[in-house]
């Protein structure tokens, strides 16, 4: 039997669970959940990281002893995930005794192999890393390149850790296995680190209580990391322990961790294992690093990421709904972007429109012409033959981008076999058969759909287990309950048996509609709405004191955002018809624009400064047209925004070349 271990990284207690945690949680349980479908003995493991200096630091600032305030911290975390249906295997904590001992063990037999010294040390530090740099890593004014923060002199007796000793093995470990480190780019950027040196490791501190002591030397604690990485081992006992066999050489153990915390697990972790006596043929599996997500196009600072509550997300909106579009729409591997909006919208498309119908309408089908019964099949005709093999081709596609860790496209193969089963319907036409009187292959069509669902239930839990017992519920089917050794995984379509009891229920994926979305992003995404705001408002207005629209200063970059964000602005080339200034507003002009829609739009704009009237018409703008009316009050509403740049006296508007018709929209 495959077994399967997948871990997170144990999260810093520092801080409460936040999208971007949430998000690497969310993906190791969909992992462990796509490998029980496989009939695979799957194990995933969670917890938190709790000694180290930034944390002592912490409690003293909060007037509590470190324990308490780990104590307290870490039950949010362990709180957290069950809200989201993440389903840990074993919750690890690294103040547990189990796995102080288990470090104290590590230690002793990476010292009795000689591959510890004693010495003296003295570098930069960043608390908030964790981590010692060197000179050339930080930034002008000796700031931690991740945090922005000064870091510290640090200068102690230490023990070292003969890193150094294990570059030649590392490299040749890598090339013997190059599947260690995903994705490939991240491969190269850890050899050519590698390559270039690695120098003996600080892994011992005098100077703070706050960690497991060193054994022997109690005026010593462990290095935060040393004692962090060993948790993944920890978890599964020492050798001998039944659990153990998850770990290689008889298991595939997996850590998924965050691209800033790559180096650790990559070079330290591995050298430390084989420092200590382990083979080649024991160390992890693979170490797969993913992306950095930004939350609505925003760098996620501690303020964001705490108004991003992914707790408060999953009870409005079920957390199947936040784990799907995690998984979904950003690429596994690479950088992404948390849009409410971008949730909103697949919800909608994916959820509603395209899942959700199929059952819908198959079940009222069914309900109309089967009784509410699963129906007998008949002969299987062409579009039965051809749904099938797209079924079969899907199930493929789906199960080897899962074992590839790429749940976007995992989800994308899910989805594409319920667009085909939509398709399928429409082409199909089950009521013209009815309608024919042809009951069989009505029926034929219907059980067939049936069974797509059925599949499609399997198919969707790792990502929405909820969904998917609501699925099968409608479907008259029991929740999926998988098990080590029994693979459920879909191979082939195999209709059920006629005659069972079927139960329409309410949509599975209520449709969020416009004032909907608007009171959702007002409750849980107050800065997209101030966002929206500010760009709806008229072109740059110099402040009272004349002072903000004089300055030539360039504006900082903003975030970068994925193209499905930028594609979500609807930019038109317009025509304005007519323009007048608005009596008393001495800023503001109101325009009518040609768009090529009907009739024309009423754009109010802060012009007025800038440009005469008359100077304006039968001039080509660039127009935002899916902004939302903006009201001005006194009946004066903007139904969309000029792009300008500049002061506000001095604006120049942004155009296009050449004579495209109005409407044509820009990309
Ligand atoms: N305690 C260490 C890990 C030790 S593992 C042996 C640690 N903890 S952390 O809480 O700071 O970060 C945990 C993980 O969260 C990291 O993998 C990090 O990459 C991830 N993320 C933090 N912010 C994130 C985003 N904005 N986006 C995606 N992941 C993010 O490091």
């Amino acid at each position: 039997m495959n077994r399967f271990y997948v871990t997170t990284p144990i999260y810093y207690v520092n801080d409460i669970p936040h999208v971007g945690t949430a998000y690497t949680t969310i993906v190791v349980d969909a992992l462990r959940r796509f490998h029980l479908l496989l009939g695979d003995e799957s194990r995933m493991l969670t917890g938190t990281d709790e000694h180290g200096l930034k944390l002592e630091r912490q409690s003293q600032e909060e007037g509590k002893t470190p324990q308490a305030f780990v104590d307290e911290m870490a039950e949010r975390f362990r709180q957290a995930w069950p809200v989201l249906d993440i389903e840990t295997d074993d919750f690890i904590r690294t103040t547990e005794a189990r796995h102080k001992q288990f470090v104290q063990d590590l230690w002793r037999r990476i010292e009795e192999r000689g591959d510890l010294y004693e010495g003296e040390y003295e570098d930069w530090y960043c608390v908030g890393c964790e981590s010692y740099k060197t000179e050339k890593e930080l930034l002008p004014g000796n700031l931690c390149p991740i945090h922005n923060k000064p870091v510290e002199r640090l200068k102690e007796k230490t023990f070292f850790f003969r890193l150094s000793r294990w570059e030649k093995p590392l490299l040749e470990f890598y090339e013997r296995n190059p599947s260690f480190v995903e994705p490939a780019t991240r491969r190269n950027e850890v050899i050519s680190f590698v390559s270039s040196g690695l120098r003996d490791l600080s892994v011992s501190r005098t100077s703070f209580t706050w960690g497991i002591p060193v054994p022997g030397r109690p005026e010593h604690v462990m290095y935060v990391w040393f004692d962090a990485l060993t948790n993944y081992l920890t978890a599964l006992g020492r050798e001998g322990d039944p659990l153990r066999r998850h770990w290689p050489p008889n298991g595939r153990a997996v850590h998924v961790v965050g691209k800033d915390i790559l180096r650790f697990h990559a070079i330290y972790w591995p050298a430390f294992l084989l420092a200590a006596g382990f083979s080649e043929k024991e160390l992890p599996s693979q170490v797969f690093a993913h992306g950095f997500l930004t939350v609505d196009g925003q760098k996620m600072s501690k303020s964001l990421r705490n108004a991003v509550d992914p707790l408060r997300l999953a009870r409005e909106l079920g957390a199947d709904t936040l784990r799907y579009y995690l998984l979904r729409a950003i690429a596994f591997g690479q950088d992404g972007d948390f849009s409410h909006t971008a949730l909103v919208e697949r919800y909608n498309a994916d959820l509603g429109k395209n899942l959700g119908n199929l059952l819908s309408r198959t079940l009222g089908l069914c309900v109309k012409f089967s009784d509410g019964k699963t129906p007998p099949i008949g002969e299987l005709g062409p579009l039965e033959r051809e749904l099938a093999a797209t079924a079969e081709q899907c199930f493929a596609n789906a199960r080897s981008a899962w074992d590839e860790l790429a749940p976007h496209r995992a989800l994308e193969a899910t989805w594409a076999l319920s667009s085909a089963a939509n398709t399928y319907v429409d082409r199909a036409a089950p009521w013209a058969s009815a309608k024919a009187g042809d009951t069989a292959r009505t029926h034929t069509i219907l059980g067939t759909l049936l069974e797509v669902l059925r599949q499609l239930s399997v198919m969707i839990w790792p990502a929405m287990p909820r969904k998917s017992d609501g699925l099968r519920a409608q479907l008259g089917l029991a929740p999926l309950a998988p098990h080590a050794g029994d693979a459920i995984w879909p191979k082939a379509l195999a209709p059920r048996p006629a005659g069972e009891a079927l139960a329409l229920g309410a949509p599975l994926f209520p449709t969020i509609d416009k004032d909907a979305e608007q009171a959702l992003l007002e409750k849980l995404a107050p800065h997209v709405r101030q966002a929206e705001a500010a760009a709806a408002a008229p072109a740059p207005q110099p402040s009272p004191e004349g002072g903000a629209g004089k300055s030539a200063e360039p504006e900082a970059a903003s975030a970068p955002i994925n193209y499905d964000t930028f594609l979500g602005v609807d930019l038109r080339v317009g025509y304005v018809k007519t323009c007048e200034k608005v009596p008393r507003k001495d800023k503001l002009l109101r325009l009518s624009v040609d768009l090529g829609e009907p009739g024309p739009r009423t754009i109010i704009a802060g012009l007025a400064l800038s440009f005469k009237p008359e100077d304006l018409v039968g001039r080509k703008v660039i127009v935002v047209s899916n902004l939302e009316p903006r009201d001005f009050g006194k009946g004066l509403v903007s139904q969309g925004m000029l792009l300008a740049t500049g002061p506000s006296e001095a604006l120049h508007l942004a155009t296009v070349e050449g004579d495209p018709p109005p409407g044509s929209r820009l990309k």
